[in-house]
């Protein structure tokens, strides 16, 4: 999937490009039903809110093979590289669930803040993509941007390790009030399948879900492989450290396996 010159253009001006449905209701449902899975593991890798519910799993797709094939789409791998000029590692990979009623707030942070402070990750050379595998309404604490705000730089940011289960160099009130009285503040919602690619420098935060409604989005976090993280604080399945590019696999990947389950379903209730 290559961008067009309008998408490179609107991508420079406010830091995001927004894909509604580019994965279809069956993809997203393979991915959902192995999010659950994955949850009700006993993983260290699996990060829990105060409640005991989940709130993120880190490189799933380490050991997950649908996630290991979302990790390598190249409806998300191609733009990435056409935007980053060349080969990708992974550098983080989460399922982040904002359950119903308990998923808690992200604080209002820029990613390659904490990756160049705490990973030594060079440039801001690298990308997120945000694949929603529910439904994201106003309800269900979709993702705040600030439109814009990538231009910025790295802004000043204390490290909060309080708020939430998660550590986060996070932003103050009057920073984050300045920006958006330039940028303002969006909420892209749509239903699952679609996609949220963003720079990481974006200035973005979701407030808690207390709707009855699930809202699982998982994150590629994807570094040019020259701009590799030069110090290793954190855990490895945290900030990657196998900067081996990624090669993209074929677009039917996901559906393949949508068909398998099927396949499998149908016997289980014959
Ligand atoms: C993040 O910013 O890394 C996660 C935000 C969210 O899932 O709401
Ligand atoms: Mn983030």
């Amino acid at each position: 999937m290559k961008l067009t010159k309008e998408q490179l253009k609107e991508f420079d001006e406010s830091g995001y490009l927004f894909f509604p449905g580019l994965f279809s209701e069956a993809e997203a449902a393979v991915l959902k039903t192995e999010a659950q899975n994955v949850y009700a593991s006993d993983r260290k890798e699996v990060w829990r809110e105060s409640s005991g519910v989940a709130r993120t799993a880190f490189a799933a797709h380490t050991y997950n093979e649908a996630f290991k094939r979302l990790g390598a789409h190249p409806r998300l791998i191609e733009p990435v590289e056409q935007l980053l000029d060349g080969p990708l590692y992974m550098h983080q990979f989460k399922v982040n669930a904002k359950a119903a009623f308990d998923g808690e707030v992200w604080q209002w942070h820029q990613d390659y803040g904490t990756w160049k402070r705490d990973d030594e990750m060079p440039e801001p050379r690298a990308m997120n993509i945000a694949v929603f595998i529910d439904d994201v309404t106003a309800a269900n604490g979709p993702l705040l941007f600030i439109p814009g705000s990538h231009k910025q730089g790295v802004v000043a940011a204390g490290h909060d390790l309080e708020t939430t289960s998660y550590p986060l160099w996070t932003l103050d009130r009057e920073t984050v009030s300045k920006l958006a009285e330039k940028g303002g503040c969006v909420a892209p919602t749509g239903p699952s399948g679609s996609v949220l690619l963003f720079s990481s420098l974006l200035v973005h935060a979701s407030p808690a879900n207390i709707s009855p409604f699930d809202r699982t989005i998982v994150y590629l976090s994807l570094c040019h492989v020259d701009n590799h993280i030069r110090a290793f604080n954190r855990e490895e399945w945290i900030a990657h450290r196998d900067f081996t590019p990624i090669k993209s696999l074929p677009d039917d990947c996901l559906e393949k396996m949508s068909k398998s389950n099927e396949h499998v379903a149908a016997a289980s209730v014959s």
